[in-house]
């Protein structure tokens, strides 16, 4: 391999007067017929480093090669720019083309393209600002997970992603088989006999990991994982993806207020990693995008969250019905609109708990009331919610009441009820949308430009 230095490290080097190699993409190339401007990035950082290239001393077909888009190797001295908007530049000795671009057909070449034109080349909208910014920002949040549970004291586990129970309810699932769809084996009775399928049952992709994280939960006591996910819904909205990621910590001995306290301290801690490890891309979304981005980031971090019950807040929401296209009363299940209220009513994030355990999933730990189930929910301004979770119960016998209300097959879900037959014990966990998160430190607006290759109904393209 041929030694060179990232664009990020030269950029913010002391040393200059010496010769370095730098290897990435032409951003842009201006100049005359004596000297050429060239833009490189490598990725490494937001900013490009800026080539000059004396036009006589290459030949001519290779100055031609250089286009937007290119591959370059350049051998140069670093030195201290003369010129405005740059601290360094390379001053040319030896450039190598790697990977003409040819101008007519590259997509890229003129500023502002559209996020939905970017869509459809998603295989090269990395090389954009925009979207590298994106993604390296994506990168420090996943590295941000696992530092702050690894800092304290959680364990990471794999959760299966081909998954034999579909009792969890939190959505719609894709069918995982080997089977001719043509002509599929049959039983007598004219149904898919899945005993002739690859498991030898009907198997699905894992909607959320967390039934077999709390397994894990239950024997290594804090626990986190994070992972690919899959819903089915045919929600073709800004904010739902058919695979996304998600992070599920799931902990022994918490009841809920600690659920809610470790769900703020990480949303606090993740959006202050973006803050101190990713500002250049920050300011760049800021000033692209949205004026607000550092300000609302700043914010959350500042305040504590507001918490209060679904109760507390349906009391809330009733003085305003008069505005919302869905009117609401105790027992329904809050929309978009209500969330978004609430969120700028308090002026921050709000923790929602308590709510009427018919809108919410079979395993969530009941309140004595009978009404209530000790679930939880983070609502962030912008996003909505960006984090669901509960204490779990850890009754048998109210679990098993209440999954038979539910319809959900006793038997199906015999290892999941073997936790509280045997040590059962008080616990609790959450969901955070990976993509909902990236959503809130990046300020883009649509789901699908956080994801590199996004899965939503009618695209799985690349
Ligand atoms: O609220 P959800 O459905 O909760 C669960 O799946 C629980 N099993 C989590 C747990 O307690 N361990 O999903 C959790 C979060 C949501 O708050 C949202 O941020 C995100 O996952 N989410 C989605 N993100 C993108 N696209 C979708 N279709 C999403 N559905 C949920
Ligand atoms: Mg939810």
């Amino acid at each position: 391999m041929l030694l060179h230095t990232k664009i990020a490290e030269l950029l913010s080097s002391t040393e200059v007067d010496r010769d370095v190699t730098v290897k990435g993409w032409v951003r842009t190339k201006r100049g005359n017929k004596n000297v050429a401007f060239i833009a490189l990035n490598d990725g490494s950082i937001i900013h490009n480093i800026q080539i000059v290239a004396e036009v006589a001393k290459f030949p001519e077909e290779l100055m031609k090669e250089i286009t937007t888009g290119a591959c370059l190797c350049v051998k140069g001295a670093l030195v201290k720019s003369q010129g405005q908007g740059q601290s360094m530049e390379i001053q040319a000795k030896e450039i190598e083309v790697y990977g003409p671009a040819d101008a007519e057909t590259f997509p890229l070449q003129k500023k502002g393209h559209t996020m939905e034109f970017l869509r459809e080349i998603a295989h090269l909208r990395p090389r954009t600002n925009t979207f590298g910014a994106v993604f390296r920002l994506r990168h420090h949040m996943a590295f941000a997970i696992h530092r702050f549970f690894n800092d304290k004291g959680f364990f990471y586990v794999h959760t299966p992603i081909i998954t034999g129970s579909d009792a969890e309810g939190a959505g719609e699932m894709f069918h995982v088989t080997t089977m001719d769809l043509k002509n599929p084996p049959k039983n007598p009775d004219g149904s898919i006999n899945y005993k002739e399928d690859f498991f030898e049952k009907e198997t699905n992709l894992t909607v959320s990991g967390q039934l077999e994280g709390e397994l894990a939960a239950m024997a290594l006591g804090l626990i986190y994982t994070f992972g690919p996910t899959f819903r089915a819904e045919n929600s073709n909205t800004p904010r739902h993806l058919a695979e996304f990621w998600m992070i599920e910590p799931e902990m022994a001995f918490y009841d809920i207020n600690d659920n809610m306290d470790l769900a703020e301290e990480m949303l606090k801690y993740l959006i202050q990693y973006a803050l101190d490890h990713a500002m250049s891309d920050l300011e760049f979304l800021n000033n692209m995008y949205d004026k607000e981005l550092i300000a609302r980031m700043k914010s959350v971090i500042e305040k504590p969250f507001t918490r209060l019950t679904y109760t507390e807040a349906i009391d809330v929401l009733k003085q305003q019905n008069a505005k919302f296209e869905f009117k609401v009363e105790w027992g329904t299940d809050l929309q978009k609109e209500h969330e978004n209220y609430l969120v700028e009513h308090f002026n921050g994030p709000v923790i929602l708990t308590g709510y009427p355990k018919n809108i919410k999933a079979f395993y969530m730990k009941q309140d004595d009331d009978g009404k209530t189930v000790r679930a939880m929910d983070v609502l962030f301004p912008w996003i909505g919610e960006i984090i669901g979770g509960s204490q779990r119960e850890d009754n048998l016998e109210k679990l098993t009441t209440r999954m038979r209300e539910m319809h959900i097959p006793e038997k199906e879900m015999s290892w999941y009820l073997d936790t509280r037959k045997f040590g059962s014990c008080p616990h609790a966990g959450f969901g955070l949308g990976f993509e909902r998160l990236m959503l809130f430190v990046t300020g883009m607006t649509n789901i699908r430009d956080v994801m590199p290759f996004p899965r939503t109904p009618g695209n799985a393209e690349f």
